[in-house]
Formats: C-alpha cells, structure tokens, sequence
C-alpha cells in the first residue's frame, strides 16, 4: 500500500485502487501550504472525531470527490443535517464493516471530541482497516490504553499510524508501548510539530524506537512512501 502524509494527522492510503484519505487538515496548516487539496484523490474520507484539526477540508474534499464519509454516528448525522452531504457511513465503536476495500474497525480511542460549531461530536474512535494484502491501525487522537490489547487478538498489523505529539496525545514514549499492546513494530507517526504545543525531537524520537527494534517514519509533508506487508517473525519484542 502507498502512504502519502498531507501533515498533521492527515494521510491517503491507495490500496486495491482505492483511495482512502484521514482527518483532512491541510489549508488551514501552514506546514502545508504548497499541498494543492484541489489534487487530493478520494473514494472514502474516514473521520476519528469532531475536533477542527482533524476535519477541516473534509467537506470540500467530499464534495469534489463524492467520496464516502465513514466516521461515528454524529459526525454522519451532522454532515448531512448541517451540510446537506448525505454520502456518509456511519458506525460506532467496536463495530467492523466490509468496504470495497476491505474491512473497517471502529475501535476505541481515549480522547474528546466536539464539531466545530459546538455541536456534539460523539466519542473519539480509532480505525483497524484489513485488506487482502495489508492490515494496518490507525489510533487518531489518543492516549496510550490498554484497549490497544485487544488489537493484535483479531488483526495481524503490517503498520499503525500513531500521533506522537505529546500534550493532546500519546508522546514518542507511549507511542512505543502501544507498538507493544498492538504487537507491530511498524509506526507512522502524525500529530507532531503543528502547534508548539506538539513539537518533538523527531530524531530522538525515532532513535527511542530504534532502540527498542521499532521503527518510526516520520515522512515528508507531500511525501509518498511504500509499505509491504511485514514479515512477523521479524517482531522486535
Ligand atoms: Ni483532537
Ligand atoms: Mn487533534
């Protein structure tokens, strides 16, 4: 699968020819000023919650696109009460449906979560995402919890996608005991070096991981990397 990071917490995912683009927040990120959202691909939009950094372009992406929304019941509700935009899939926690992609996992995440007019935003969610040939997490704006345990039970993960920035999320030392509950070694870490608040010693960060047999790419804003399924008995720990 190819990984492209658009900043903040937003990357695309093109798997299985289908284009999967989370938490849009890019023309409001100065980080991301030369990423065109007008160029952005989209078959589906998946949201973690209702915070503004996490959802800022979603609409206009949407309406280019015609992609699918898939986020929690509320923020579904509000995008076609509020916007009129009703290509939505809702789900809730702990709840998996077949795309055409593969299957999405609605699974915990510790957090808050309002819509940008205060309007109720639900609870905040990560996504597990299966495909044929690739599994990966994505834990959206969380604490480290012992909920990530109950990952690795039901899904062999290739990569997750943690935020590392610290003070609204897990840092780079919670990040890699979530490597551990999820049992992958493979991070993409987001939710760093937006706000001051969330500034990191990237370099630190990824020797902390490299220390402990994990790796953790922090690609380029724009940048386009690729992911193999990895091989498990490579695990680190
Ligand atoms: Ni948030
Ligand atoms: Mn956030």
């Amino acid at each position: 699968m190819k990984l492209t990071y658009y900043g903040h917490a937003c990357f695309g995912i093109e798997i299985g020819g289908k284009h999967l683009l989370f938490d849009p927040f890019i023309s409001h990120n100065p980080l991301a000023a030369h990423i065109d959202i007008n160029t952005i691909p989209a078959d589906y939009i998946l949201l973690s919650h209702g915070h503004f950094d996490h959802l800022a372009d979603a609409l206009s992406i949407a309406q280019r696109t015609q992609a699918k929304l898939i986020a929690n019941y509320e923020i579904i509700t509000w995008y076609a009460d509020k916007h009129s935009y009703t290509k939505g899939h809702s789900m809730n926690h702990g709840g998996a449906w077949q795309f055409s992609f593969g299957k999405v996992k609605m699974v915990n995440a510790v957090h808050s979560s309002c819509l940008p007019d205060g309007a109720y935003g639900g609870n905040p969610n990560g996504f597990v995402v299966e495909t044929p040939n690739f599994n990966f997490y994505y834990a959206g704006d969380t604490a480290l919890t012992m909920d990530m345990k109950l990952i690795p039970r039901f899904t062999k993960l290739d990569a997750a996608i943690l935020p590392i920035g610290d003070n609204y999320t897990m840092g780079p030392d919670e990040a890699l005991v979530a490597c551990e509950l999820i049992q992958c070694t493979r991070v993409v870490g987001v939710h760093y070096d937006t706000f001051g608040y969330i500034k990191i010693d990237q370099a630190a960060a990824q020797q902390k991981f490299a220390q402990s047999k994990c790796e953790l790419l922090l690609p380029a804003i724009g940048e386009t990397i690729e992911l193999r399924r990895q091989e498990k008995y490579k695990l680190g720990f």
